[in-house]
């Protein structure tokens, strides 16, 4: 993928702090007019890694038990009417009643379909419009007052496998997650999720870091990049160490009732990170203060101390402070 962010990509980053500390939270907001998924220029990149990850290993990352196909052609049109309306440069959809029309121009694709017959598309309809996104896409099906991870594309996932957690209730794939449990945050997480309505969106931030800019930090590959955590220096810190940020968002699909949780995850690296002065003094707090037992959850001990150093000793005075996300302004 692509080395770097280009100065627009860094100032539409949806940094994801709005204090100086950071504790788990349901913290979700609405999406008010504005795309439900995003089209950046690490378009094509990520595409093509996708399929790439897709073709070699879609055991691993694909994931569609078989009372989930009325949520797949709910998510299809969900995906094509969201990118014809906030893209329309890139994408349109021509419906004649059952007959669609499809045009992708960015990777020309131009296919006609009807709605609802499964062999009239190359592919799975989930599968078909998940090669065309950016955002890893999970479909729960709610059922039984709970949520149950039925279906799914995960190819850039933070450290979890969707073949691992198919079929599981929403606390039990949130198990591994530290103290969250205890606080009640599960619980008041699930029974906001079951009342989402359709046509009203919600949306929510999650946080880690990487070394590298590597989107894929699936189990399958840690031989890969586990390593990467020891390798971080002082020196190369800047440009190896990235603030990986997952906008996520959720929406009711009308067929179904199932709901569809999208992830769009942006990495940026420190010294991308640093033009911006209130970013990186307000992640040297949060780094500073984060409780231990969530710095091991994320896998960042091994680097901390270094980030913190680096970040206290290139932190400028905030004369760029206009920088603050634009795209994203409602503080989450
Ligand atoms: C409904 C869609 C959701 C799905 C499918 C989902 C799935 C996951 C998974 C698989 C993990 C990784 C767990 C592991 O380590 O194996 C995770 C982490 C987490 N999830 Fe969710 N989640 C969803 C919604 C939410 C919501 C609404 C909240 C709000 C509280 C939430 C809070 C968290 C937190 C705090 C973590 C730990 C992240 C970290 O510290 O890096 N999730 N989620």
């Amino acid at each position: 993928m692509s080395n770097s962010n280009s100065i627009e990509a860094i100032k539409r980053f949806p940094f994801p702090f709005a204090g100086d500390s950071y504790q788990y939270s349901v913290n979700i907001q609405p999406v008010v007019n504005e795309p439900i998924l995003d089209v950046d220029e690490h378009y094509q990149t990520e595409i093509k890694l996708r399929n790439s990850i897709l073709d070699r290993n879609k055991t691993g990352r694909y994931v569609n038990l078989p009372h989930m196909k009325t949520a797949q052609w709910d998510t299809l049109e969900a995906i094509m009417e969201d990118l014809a309306t906030h893209y329309s440069q890139f994408f349109t959809l021509h419906q004649k009643g059952d007959r669609w029309t499809w045009e992708n121009k960015i990777l020309n694709v131009r296919d006609t379909f009807a709605f609802l017959d499964e062999s009239s598309l190359p592919y799975e309809p989930f599968e078909y419009i998940a090669r065309q996104v950016q955002e890893d896409i999970i479909l729960l099906d709610q059922r039984e007052k709970d949520l149950f991870l039925d279906a799914g594309v995960l190819t850039f996932p933070t450290k979890w496998s969707i073949e691992f957690d198919a079929g599981m209730s929403f606390e039990e794939f949130h198990a591994p997650v530290p103290r969250a449990h205890q606080m009640g945050v599960f619980k008041k997480a699930k029974s906001f999720l079951r009342r989402i309505e359709i046509g009203k969106p919600w949306t929510r931030r999650n946080w880690t870091m990487t070394v590298n800019r590597r989107l894929d930090t699936s189990f399958e590959t840690y031989p890969a990049w586990g390593k990467d955590r020891s390798s971080v220096t002082l020196d190369n810190c800047g440009a190896k160490v990235h603030l990986r940020v997952e906008v996520q968002r959720f929406v009711r699909l009308p067929r179904s009732n199932s709901l569809m949780f999208t992830i769009h995850t942006y990495l940026i690296s420190l010294e991308e990170l640093s033009i911006n002065p209130v970013w990186t003094k307000r992640l040297h707090e949060v780094l500073k203060k984060l409780p231990s037992d969530i710095v091991q959850y994320k896998g960042l001990s091994r680097y901390r101390d270094t980030v913190l150093t680096w970040l206290s000793q290139n932190t400028l005075e905030p004369e760029y402070t206009n920088l603050e996300s634009t795209v994203y302004s409602r503080s989450l």
